[in-house]
């Protein structure tokens, strides 16, 4: 592979390069779950109790709703959180990750504390270049899950993402599940909601959505496999670009496009960003995996999703391929897709992201508790830390393909490096 040059501070062009600064950033060393288990199950993480709090008491959202759309949502919500923290979810499929090693020096000539993480990102300063992924609300289950993994952010300085807010375009009463501004005053903060959802629901809604969220971003995800599995999952993916374009448009605040763990193909990506979006998060194979997450909640969809097991592009393809094509447009590259720890997010900064992002690797912690998603934020932000230091790197925006051993049998898609 060929070593890109460094990407420094207020390199790239355009928007996003005016927000691109390096300070340093102060954490304590913390725990962190382990990595996903060969059944799925996240190793050393700590399980949440069982049933999960709710907030107002017994029952839950998903108990006291209706027959309508939303209590149906809520349910599924529900099934989703349970499954992700417990069940055998996790792609067969590698990142690619494994197959890197960052170019370790003996000699890093430099104070560890002179290590600058910071980065400014869509008009807000982030301490370190991490996003806790859109995973969850729209389940009572869900409020104190969200609740933790923003008052950990806000304590880290970290971006976070809210999960799909459709169930709140269907049922406002479903506001205190994705409520987390009181604790997260200065994060920044993406709302989130299916593209396929914009069929149903319009740039208004989205602009609302924001509104209800708090939110400084909107997210539109991608999950075409996972609909198609999910008994009477919603795929009416045609001429959806077009939609999105439209919302992009309308919008006060970036719309970004993410995939859900199956990654984006370089072409999705130039789609995307020629519709308007400020960014994407490739969201490749080699964690989560959406097939798997429904095929536990029915038994046709499981033998449905048993073939799409190892489905997608392992995310060092999709982060690598996508690199050029969000470098060249001045947009924003999250990559993420099974990391597990801040080594992973320095591997994938080093391909060419801005962000690295992270999901059910945190999703544990945050049902634990405040402190616990704290804890574990906080580990990953010093392993971080440490690798930037130990490759040689003054600040994440150092970290480039040059701070990568040459990989056995890694390359990234013609034109990625
Ligand atoms: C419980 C759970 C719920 C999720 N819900 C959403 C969602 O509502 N919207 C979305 O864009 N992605 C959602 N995701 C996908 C994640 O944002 C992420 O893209 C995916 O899990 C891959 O990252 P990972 O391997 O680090 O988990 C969810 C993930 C989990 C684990």
């Amino acid at each position: 592979m060929t070593p890109l040059p460094p990407r420094r501070s207020g390199e790239l062009d355009g928007e996003v390069q005016q927000h691109h600064t390096v300070s340093r950033a102060a954490v304590p060393l913390q725990e962190v779950p382990g990595p996903p288990c060969e059944d799925g199950a996240v190793s050393g993480a700590i399980r949440p109790p069982d049933p999960l709090p709710v907030p107002g008491g017994a029952g839950g959202a998903a108990q006291e709703g209706g027959p309508g759309a939303a209590a149906v949502t809520s349910e599924r919500k529900r099934d989703h959180l349970r499954l992700a923290l417990d069940g055998p979810v996790a792609s067969s499929a590698t990142t690619g990750l494994e197959r890197l090693r960052l170019r370790a020096r003996a000699l890093p000539e430099r104070d560890l504390d002179q290590v600058g993480l910071a980065i400014d990102v869509l008009g807000h300063r982030l301490a370190a270049p991490l996003l806790l992924s859109c995973m969850t609300g729209g389940t009572g289950e869900a409020g104190p899950v969200n609740r933790a993994l923003a008052a950990a952010a806000q304590i880290h300085g970290v971006a976070f993402g809210l999960g799909s807010g459709r169930v709140l375009l269907e049922d406002s009463s479903m506001a205190p599940t994705f409520g987390v501004r009181d604790v997260a005053p200065d994060v920044l903060l993406l709302a989130n909601l299916g593209a396929v959802q914009l069929r149903t629901y319009s740039a208004a809604d989205c602009a609302r959505l924001v509104q209800l969220c708090e939110a400084d971003v909107l997210v539109l995800h991608l999950n075409a496999v996972q609909e198609a599995v999910q008994p009477s999952g919603d795929t009416g993916f045609g001429g959806l670009l077009r939609r999105i374009a439209q919302v992009c448009t309308a919008l006060e605040v970036p719309v970004l496009a993410k995939e859900v763990g199956f990654g984006m193909a370089p072409e999705d990506v130039a789609a995307l960003l020629d519709a308007g979006v400020a960014g994407v998060d490739v969201a490749g194979a080699g964690g989560t995996n959406w097939a798997r997450v429904e095929g536990l909640r029915d038994d046709r969809a499981g033998r449905i999703a048993a073939a799409f097991a190892d489905w997608g592009w392992p995310t060092a393809t999709c982060v690598a391929a996508a690199a050029p094509l969000c470098r060249s447009r001045g947009a924003l590259l999250i990559g993420s897709g099974g990391l597990v720890d801040g080594v992973d997010a320095a591997k994938v900064l080093c391909l060419g992201a801005d962000l690295a992002a992270v999901g059910r690797g945190v999703l544990a912690a945050g049902a634990q508790g405040p402190e616990a998603a704290a804890a574990a934020v906080g580990e990953l932000v010093e392993q971080l830390r440490i690798a930037t230091w130990a490759c040689g790197a003054g600040s994440v925006a150092e970290l480039d393909r040059g701070c990568l051993l040459p990989a056995e049998g890694f390359s990234g898609p013609a034109g990625a490096g």
